[in-house]
């Protein structure tokens, strides 16, 4: 039996004799979606310097400079799940997989059937004017050209995700401290674990005698993790799943 398919047994094993299993993800389970993270080489901070174009400071003193980047994010709706997202969604159908915590803001998730998922970055669903405070949403901005201004008072709008030094969305931390309570199996897929707070969830689980599991070409947990599968999304959340159901 290949590494792959043992490691995918003892995950499997892991969610099913679980209480309480939850999910963090992160860029890298949309890459096979054909959306770039962050922070592999090809990564979009590999194009754009997230110091002048990924925090709320760069955003307010040149709102037309970010929209060069912000304008190939719209593009992510375009995308579509791959088998690593469905997997999951049938995963928390069965009552196996309690919910998902995900960095990403490109709703793969929702689109493949999941239905309880903390957006903790926020998404690209909702805009709204910092100026006015008038919110409008994806199909509004679609229809119009980028930068999109307000209709009321034609400041730049905002796209509704979490820029770096603004606080995680009071809600996104209030569900997600919901969902991590009690949980006993924490499953860590594509994400590089850089970014704080999110970055502290694994060790919280594991902190509170939760058993963790990494799915990641490039691991990012090192000893945290009980069972690693170094190796991409979409097929190996789809060989866990299997067994899981099979079981
Ligand atoms: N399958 C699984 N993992 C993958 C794949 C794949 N096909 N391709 C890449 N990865 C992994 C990379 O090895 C890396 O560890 O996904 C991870 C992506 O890491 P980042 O690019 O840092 O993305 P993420 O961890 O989600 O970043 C967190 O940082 O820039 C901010 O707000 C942004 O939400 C983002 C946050």
């Amino acid at each position: 039996m290949t590494r792959m398919k043992e490691s995918a047994r003892q995950a499997a094993r892991l969610l099913n004799k679980a209480r309480k299993a939850v999910a963090l993800t992160g860029a890298g389970v949309s890459v096979e979606s054909g959306i770039p993270d962050f922070r592999s080489r090809e990564g979009l901070w590999s194009r754009y310097d997230p110091m002048e174009y990924g925090t709320i400071g760069a955003f307010r003193n040149d709102p037309a400079k970010v929209w060069e980047m912000l304008a190939e994010l719209l593009f992510v709706v375009e995308a579509e799940p791959n088998a690593g997202h469905f997997a999951l969604a049938r995963l928390e159908e069965a009552g196996i997989l309690k919910g998902i915590i995900t960095q990403n803001i490109d709703l793969l998730h929702q689109k493949a059937g999941s239905r309880n998922v903390v957006e903790y970055h926020g998404s690209i669903a909702v805009f709204h004017c910092l100026d006015c405070g008038r919110e409008y949403d994806l199909a509004h901005v679609r229809e119009r050209r980028v930068p999109p201004d307000c209709s009321r008072c034609h400041s730049l709008l905002k796209p509704g995700v979490v820029f770096f030094d603004e606080q995680i969305p009071v809600q996104a931390l209030a569900e997600s401290a919901r969902l991590l309570a009690g949980a006993d199996v924490l499953l860590v897929a594509g994400t590089s674990c850089q970014v704080v707070p999110a970055s502290l969830i694994p060790s919280r689980v594991h902190a509170q005698g939760g058993r963790i599991m990494e799915i990641n070409p490039d691991p990012a947990l090192e000893g945290l993790a009980d069972v690693v599968l170094a190796a991409p999304f979409a097929e190996a959340m789809a060989k866990i799943a299997e067994q899981c159901l099979k079981e």
